[in-house]
């Protein structure tokens, strides 16, 4: 029902790509929106050249897009679009960031697309219609152990002396096979959907960054829930995402931080 959005959607993002790639080759200059959230002229080039394209084939969708050059035409129609998930990645040269796209319908997810073109990686997934990476189907991890999972996270950058998800991370380090910090929440959920990593979390995402991903994920076998259990609103304030298999012992652990009952105590630190 929406296959032709989403091929249309993944011309744009291949383009998207292309040409964030071109940016990468020569590295662009570093601006901060704040303290420490940067921005560069490829995320800024790359949001025009989407913009322009849906706008362009689908004159009456709205448009959220994370450099402020969305549209809002009152549409039931909503594309998500993150130019350039992974931008501190990106600045500094370390290979992990995508184009991330999504078309909400009526209030529910209909297609999602990541494309990391470093790698020529495209995730795609249409509602009701499985996730699939360069075409072929993917799915959830069969890991059902918390304590064998490989998992992974992030930190924003905009109000770090807020932030709280160290204490999680510590346990989660401590407990399973290991914790992951890729730098692009789009991919870390990509991850989840195609099997590489058996669970995420992370607090404070924006809906450009997670919309695409969240459709992976469900339509890859997999369950996404705000860190308490309950149902993940876009613009809520986390997300736990994972294989379904361990979502509950993942849920257990977010439960004990965040009653500050700590399983695994910080060493003691010796000069
Ligand atoms: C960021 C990345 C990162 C996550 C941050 C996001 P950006 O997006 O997804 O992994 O930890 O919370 O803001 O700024 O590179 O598009
Ligand atoms: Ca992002
Ligand atoms: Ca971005």
């Amino acid at each position: 029902m929406y296959s032709s959005y989403l091929s249309f959607a993944c011309e744009v993002a291949r383009d998207a790509g292309a040409l964030l790639s071109r940016f990468y080759e020569r590295r662009v200059a570093v601006e901060y929106k704040g303290d420490f959230d940067v921005v560069t002229e490829a995320d800024r080039t790359s949001e025009r050249l989407i913009v322009e394209r849906l706008s362009a084939k689908y004159p009456t969708h709205s448009i959220v897009a994370e450099e402020g050059t969305g549209v809002d035409r009152a549409s039931d129609f909503v594309w998500y679009v993150d130019p350039l998930d992974g931008t501190t990645n990106f600045a500094h040269s370390y290979p992990m960031f995508a184009v991330s796209m999504a078309l909400e319908h009526a209030g529910q997810l209909a297609a999602g697309i990541v494309y990391d073109p470093l790698r020529d990686e495209l995730f795609t997934a249409e509602l009701g219609g499985g996730a699939y990476l360069n075409n072929r189907p993917i799915q959830v991890s069969k890991v059902g152990q918390f304590a064998e999972s490989l998992l992974s996270t992030g930190f924003p950058s905009r109000k770090r002396h807020q932030d709280v998800n160290v204490y999680f991370f510590h346990q989660a380090a401590m407990l399973a096979h290991g914790v992951r910090r890729g730098g692009s929440a789009a991919l870390d959920l990509c991850y989840v959907a195609a099997g590489r990593l058996d669970g995420f979390w992370e607090f404070g995402l924006n809906p450009w960054d997670v919309a695409a991903g969240l459709l992976l994920i469900t339509e890859a076998g997999g369950r996404c829930t705000d860190m308490h259990g309950g149902e993940h609103r876009l613009r809520g304030p986390h997300l736990a995402a994972s294989n379904t298999l361990i979502h509950g012992e993942m849920l257990g652990l977010f439960a004990d931080v965040f009653a500050n009952r700590i399983r695994v105590p910080m060493p003691a630190l010796s000069p």
